[in-house]
């Protein structure tokens, strides 16, 4: 009997408990490499990436990760693969499942990973499609238990458009017990036919950014133009004036609030410099984390919960 693989393809696929284990093995992790040590645990195996769009950190965090827990990486960019001239998706996941241990996979539709998971007999993970980034949001949760604890029963603003990290955290906030309040313009507001009813009960619209940033524990935001919507550039400048995470909403948050933004970040657009770049932003840690973070998604997947000392 072939037992099936553990995907990560949307936030939904963890429980909280889970998180909470990946979260203490995330840690012991850095902790680790920041004295120099290094574990073995993935020893021998290889994670195979396929890359249809462009990425610095997802790149850079799996490549090394992988390298970190004694495996390697095989990188595919779209264009190299079969898949661009036509390959079906199953055919390639059958194939390339047959030799590497693990697939990450930066594509458009989340269907293709879907399918890819489907006829894959390894673990596929998401590193982002349109509609879901589910390793940056268990990073950034990972990031603010680091700096704050528990997000339990917290608030987190998103001001902009209702994208792909917006939908990963409203499943986290579904998984994890806590809101998302959100400000986006009509036309870029979620729509509530893809969500659960636990997902709605976890969210709500604010037509004033303020609003949604009041008390909020984490202030958050993104791009107003993600990957492969350039054509909608005009447009969607227009549409979210005054949609910026700047000072002055900062104002709005909790006292002790944090700013994250997965990046790359437009200055003087979706944030302003003073923010990003100030002593509340968290957006460096971030993107260090996401390298210790998915460096026990990918040990969690392949091997369960390692025993620590
Ligand atoms: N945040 C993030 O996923 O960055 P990259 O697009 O550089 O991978
Ligand atoms: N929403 C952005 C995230 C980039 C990491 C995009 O999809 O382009």
């Amino acid at each position: 009997m072939t037992t099936q693989p553990k995907h990560f393809l949307t936030f939904a696929d963890l429980t909280c408990d889970e998180i909470g284990y990946l979260f203490s093995r995330a840690r012991l992790l850095k902790e680790r490499v920041h004295m120099g040590q290094y574990a073995n645990t993935l020893k021998g195996r290889t994670l195979a990436m396929i890359f249809e769009k462009a990425s610095t950190r997802t790149r850079v965090s799996f490549e090394i990760g992988i390298m970190q827990l004694g495996g390697n990486a095989v990188v595919l960019s779209g264009n190299d693969t079969q898949i661009s001239r036509g390959e079906p998706v199953p055919d390639t996941a059958r194939v390339i499942s047959s030799m590497a241990d693990a697939v990450m996979i930066r594509t458009f539709q989340q269907q293709m990973v879907e399918t890819f998971a489907a006829h894959s007999r390894v673990p596929v993970i998401n590193g982002l499609t349109d509609e879901h980034h589910p390793c940056q949001v268990l990073t950034d949760l990972y990031t603010f238990f680091e700096h704050r604890g528990n997000i339990a029963g917290k608030s987190v603003a998103w001001v902009g458009d209702a994208n792909n990290m917006l939908y990963s955290w409203i499943q986290a906030a579904s998984v994890m017990g806590f809101n998302v309040r959100y400000a986006a313009p009509d036309g870029y507001r979620v729509d509530l036919s893809r969500l659960s009813e636990n997902e709605k009960d976890c969210l709500q619209w604010c037509a004033d950014p303020a609003d949604a940033v009041r008390g909020a524990a984490i202030v958050t935001t993104d791009v107003w133009v993600s990957m492969g919507q350039e054509a909608e550039n005009e447009k969607r400048f227009r549409a979210f004036e005054g949609f910026q995470v700047n000072a002055e909403l900062m104002r709005h948050a909790a006292a002790d609030a944090v700013f994250m933004h997965c990046l790359p970040a437009h200055r003087g657009e979706e944030v302003t410099a003073d923010v990003i770049d100030g002593a509340q932003s968290l957006v460096w840690e971030e993107a260090e984390n996401r390298l210790h973070a998915q460096k026990a998604l990918i040990e969690f997947l392949l091997l369960g919960r390692i025993k620590t000392d």
